[in-house]
């Protein structure tokens, strides 16, 4: 059998996603008996990039299914700091754990180490990238507080273009029936290129970008918060200037729907007054709770303990090589050595090509660049 990895939320069928969830459901009625399931398993934690809530729920869950944890929670602590590659630590990895959590500065860098991996990968979160766990959590939890996943009026808002919960979230979610997206940011923070081309106009997604939270409230089935990310900015005073753009507060929310729940991924900097908190929709503690369940549903998963992954649902994309380095300058073509330039066709006619780790969507023309 393939090895399944989870890099991105298209990684699993739609079937077997919903089978994760109820699974995770599962587990948090009744967690005592999944408490010896991966007796003898190691997970490898890899964290390059700072984590409270992803790698402590990673640790606890694998803590509670009865199984060990190793790893670094900074790269200064391991070999990277002596110049190591990603594909030669992921290789190494290998030879010590059964299932790998890598969460990594870089945009693509899990994709990259994927292909040198011989045990199942999880991405924690690649730069700006995506955050497919966060979207598990936040999945489960929209289904437990409203009962469903289809017919929901989503609003994402804040940091659009950085917030990779967001972009792994609206990935997720559209594939869902009759949901809409408010997408709600500042222009500079609006949502990348291949989330609103490859996904919402690809897919005839419902979904309209605003600057104004307040005059969307009223719409809203979910409001899901999210912070300025500080760390991705190249000039430190736009994130001055931007940073409080949105902060959420009990007389806004007065405009919302009694049975609106919100949303965050956390951290929270100052997006959301704590006298919210308070407010019975609510719930972003509740959403790290059912983090834990999730990734434990999805370690039992990878590890085939659980039989619910497919054997045969890797679909192979056409590929092409480049001689080209993907334009992206947080790429992880443009930091790791040996990494090949490989993009998938976005529109052949037009010469559009997307980067297979990062989804940056740039032209290639000539034999030059494709090779
Ligand atoms: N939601 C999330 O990814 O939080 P951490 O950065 O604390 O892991």
């Amino acid at each position: 059998m393939k090895i399944r990895h989870l890099i991105e939320p298209e990684d699993l069928s739609i079937e077997e996603l919903d089978n994760i969830l109820n699974l995770g459901s599962k587990i948090k009625k009744n967690p005592e008996e999944y408490s010896k399931t991966c007796q003898g398993k190691i997970l490898a934690s890899l964290f390059y990039e700072p984590s409270t809530r992803t790698r402590l729920s990673f640790e606890a869950a694998m803590y509670r299914l009865g199984g060990s944890v190793i790893g670094f929670s900074s790269p200064k602590s391991s070999s990277v700091a002596k110049g190591e590659s990603l594909q030669d630590t992921i290789k190494t990895v290998g030879c010590y754990g059964d299932i790998c959590v890598m969460r990594h500065h870089i945009e693509g860098a899990p994709k990259a180490a994927l292909m040198k991996s011989n045990i199942p990968l999880i991405n924690a979160g690649d730069g700006g990238h995506q955050h497919p766990t966060q979207t598990l959590t936040d999945l489960l939890t929209i289904k437990s507080l409203k009962g469903r996943l289809n017919n929901l009026t989503l609003g994402l808002c804040g940091d659009l273009k950085y917030g990779r919960t967001v972009h792994s979230l609206i990935k997720a979610m559209s594939r869902y029936e009759n949901i809409k997206f408010i997408l709600i940011s500042p222009e500079e923070l609006k949502i990348p290129k291949y989330i609103r081309e490859e996904i919402l106009i690809k897919k005839n997604i419902e979904f309209k970008e605003t600057k104004n939270l307040e005059e969307s409230l009223v719409d809203l089935d979910i409001l899901y918060m999210t912070r300025i990310q500080q760390e991705r900015f190249e000039d430190n005073s736009e994130y001055l200037r931007l940073k409080d753009t949105y902060i959420l507060d009990t007389d806004k929310l007065k405009k919302a729907k009694e049975d609106m729940f919100i949303l965050h991924p956390l951290p929270r900097v100052n997006e959301i007054s704590t006298g919210v908190d308070d407010d019975r929709r609510a719930k972003y503690f509740q959403q790290v709770e059912y983090g834990m369940y999730i990734r434990m549903a999805l370690i039992l998963s990878l590890l085939n303990i659980e039989n619910i992954l497919k054997k045969d649902n890797i679909v192979d994309e056409e590929i092409i090589k480049s001689s080209k380095k993907c334009e992206n300058s947080k790429c992880v073509v443009n930091y790791e050595r040996n990494i090949k330039n490989i993009y998938k066709i976005v529109d052949k006619d037009k010469s559009l090509y997307k980067c297979f780790y990062c989804d940056n969507i740039q032209r290639l023309e000539g034999q030059e660049d494709i090779l």
